[in-house]
């Protein structure tokens, strides 16, 4: 998982690379680590167990001259978090430092065969040995460091990025990638290199993205040149990429995760803009055009996904089943690349990921592809892995999403599946006008409706005062807020760390009923739809067991409110995006008890932003 960060040019690189880091952070943070070579030819390596701040205390008196290095914030994979496990790592001979974003999976016999030949190891990491091997190389066969990556790297099986400097060299970087995210941004007279461009994005626009089985020679006195492994110089493409610094800070919020929940109603101004006409109503996406009779032939869909991704696909399978008429499925992107799925040429998989980096998903649109479906992507981040591996698709366009814990992402992600099934729908014709209307009317309020939801914040932030001390939590939910409630709980779970689960409302009776006590929150989706009743039905079973109900109810509501032990008021629109109006307050639910609780919110234990390891 890991942030990786290299500049090569004609400023300090230290205060770059810290930068860098602090940005990446979100990555991973269970240590982080800088390797520089100084005026001298000298290589330093300084790291340390804990985060970015803890580095730059580590970093104290010590010579950070160069104008040339590598940095990283990792995620541990293979050994614990500690200095030692720490990136960069050296080489035996401290020739060589590595930083690796990735897992080596053939580890284990590289790393035998390197100790036959004499070679000690200072970490547990499956990095450590690359670094080694590359240096095995570099000797064994008097050849340069670029040739020695790339002789490496043949041997490696598993996922990478990786970025080497070497003692005495102060003008190169090798870098590398398969299946890890890497990026180079082209100064002038200077490179950056990153996981994310968005890190380096206040030093350039202008980015080059590294391709699976590429290597890059990163040299301030030359072109950027890229390779494949067996050295055939590949074309460069350059690409523009505008992003503004303070999409990027807190704006005065006290974490990301706040400012992500507010930033909502603007965030979906420019999900839509662009794809529906305000005057006519009318959807228009452009992969749908582009790709017209694929989607009118699809004969099935398939979303694949994890996480909050994979409860937005829930929904976007409601969505596609009841506008479109095309039966879909949903899938952990995980399980999917596993089990030997049946794809056919006529299906269509969709995969959603915020990052556009998870790697099972990222795994899962290989196969997919391999198999002959055409495969299109719903992902935030432009110019991502995913978003490239793909035939075709549509960005989000929520911005930077830094906290850990997706909000807006995922109010994107239904918005964008609304505006899909529409448009399929529209070509389709499997919706009447009226309905296309009311949901294409609801899209484009959807930015004033959410000013008004977020009014509950205040009334929110006193009921997370109440449950700050639960030890569980039950969300419930039907139809489209089923896959609402799964959202609700997996928020609070990840950044309050109190045990959550959702479940459909009427399977409550098929065994976690037996749960419900009098400490026993429970949160209940019931706003107006066709199963409001029933779900009125399954909080007189929650209560007549003494749980406590925490409504989630219209402002009009007469029925539920009388039963509920606390409610969440919020407005109602069309049933099939309520889910984007009940998330809100289920964000800030889980915000405020997690605050309470005195968690660190924007980077909760044990996760990170972006999942880049199986
Ligand atoms: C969301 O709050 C989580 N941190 C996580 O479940 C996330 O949604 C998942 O890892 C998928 O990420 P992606 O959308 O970037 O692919
Ligand atoms: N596998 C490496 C480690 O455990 C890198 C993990 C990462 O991507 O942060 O150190």
């Amino acid at each position: 998982m890991c942030g990786i960060v290299g500049y090569v040019g004609n400023r300090d690189a230290c205060p770059i690379l810290l930068k860098g880091l602090h940005r990446l952070e979100y990555r991973g943070y269970d240590s982080a680590g800088v390797a520089m070579v100084n005026g001298d030819g000298a290589l330093n390596v300084y790291k340390c167990k804990g985060k970015v701040d803890d580095l730059e205390h580590f970093l104290d008196g010590k010579d950070l001259c160069g104008s040339i290095g590598i940095a990283h914030t990792r995620w541990a994979t293979h050994g614990v978090p500690n200095d030692a496990n720490a990136h960069p790592h050296y080489s035996e001979s401290e020739n060589i430092a590595l930083i690796h974003n990735g897992i080596i999976e053939n580890f284990r016999v590289l790393k035998d065969a390197l100790i036959e030949n004499g070679y000690t190891f200072r970490s547990s990491t499956d990095s450590e040995v690359l670094v080694n091997l590359i240096e095995y190389i570099r000797t064994t066969e008097n050849c340069t460091l670029l040739e020695a990556v790339q002789q490496a790297l043949k041997q490696v099986v598993g996922a990478y990025a990786i970025a080497v400097i070497e003692k005495g060299n102060h003008d190169e970087i090798i870098a590398a990638r398969q299946s890890s995210p890497m990026v180079v941004g082209i100064g002038k007279g200077e490179y950056f290199l990153s996981s994310d461009a968005t890190s380096i994005i206040e030093y350039t626009e202008n980015f080059v993205y590294v391709n699976d089985g590429e290597v890059a020679v990163i040299n301030r006195n030359a072109p950027l040149k890229v390779f494949t492994l067996d050295n055939e110089e590949e074309r460069i493409h350059i690409q523009k990429l505008k992003l503004s610094i303070s999409q990027l800070e807190k704006g005065g919020f006290p974490h990301f995760m706040l400012k992500e929940i507010y930033e909502q109603p603007h965030t979906l101004v420019d999900c839509i803009r662009g794809r529906i006409n305000p005057e006519t109503g009318e959807v228009k996406l452009s992969g749908v055009i582009d790709n017209r009779e694929k989607f009118v032939n699809a004969k099935r869909i398939i979303f694949v996904a994890c996480g909050t991704s994979w409860h937005a696909s829930l929904i976007g399978e409601h969505l596609i089943e009841n506008i479109c008429r095309i039966p879909v499925e949903v899938e952990y992107a995980s399980e999917f690349r596993y089990r030997n799925p049946i794809i056919r040429p006529d299906d269509i998989v969709i995969a959603v990921s915020q990052s556009g980096e998870t790697a099972d998903t990222l795994a899962a649109v290989e196969l997919a592809r391999k198999a002959g479906a055409f495969v299109y992507g719903i992902c935030n981040v432009v110019g991502s892995s995913i978003a490239r591996a793909t035939d075709s698709g549509s960005y989000i366009h929520v911005g930077p999403e830094i906290g850990v814990a997706s909000t807006k992402a995922f109010t994107g992600q239904v918005t964008v599946m609304a505006m899909l099934a529409l448009a399929i729908g529209h070509e389709k014709g499997t919706v009447n006008k009226e309905y296309y209307q009311e949901i294409s009317q609801a899209l484009l309020k959807l930015p004033e409706t959410l000013e008004d939801v977020l009014k509950i914040d205040a009334q929110v932030e006193d009921l997370a005062k109440i449950f700050t001390y639960a030890h569980n939590f039950i969300y419930l939910g039907r139809g489209y807020n089923y896959p609402t409630a799964l959202e609700g709980a997996l928020k609070l779970k990840e950044i309050s760390y109190i045990h959550a689960e959702g479940y459909p409302a009427a399977e409550m009776k098929h065994g976690p009923i037996a749960l419900i006590d009098a400490e026993m929150p429970v949160v209940s989706i019931a706003t107006p739809d066709h199963t409001y009743e029933k779900s009125a039905s399954n909080i007189e079973e929650v209560k007549s067991r003494g749980g406590k109900i925490i409504a989630v109810v219209a402002r009009e509501d007469e029925q539920v409110r009388k039963r509920a032990d606390y409610v969440i008021e919020v407005p109602v629109i069309t049933d099939c995006l309520m889910p984007i109006v009940v998330s809100i307050p289920l964000q800030l639910l889980a915000y405020y008890i997690a605050v309470n609780k005195g968690r660190n919110v924007d980077q909760p234990r044990n996760l990170a932003k972006s999942v880049t390891v199986e």
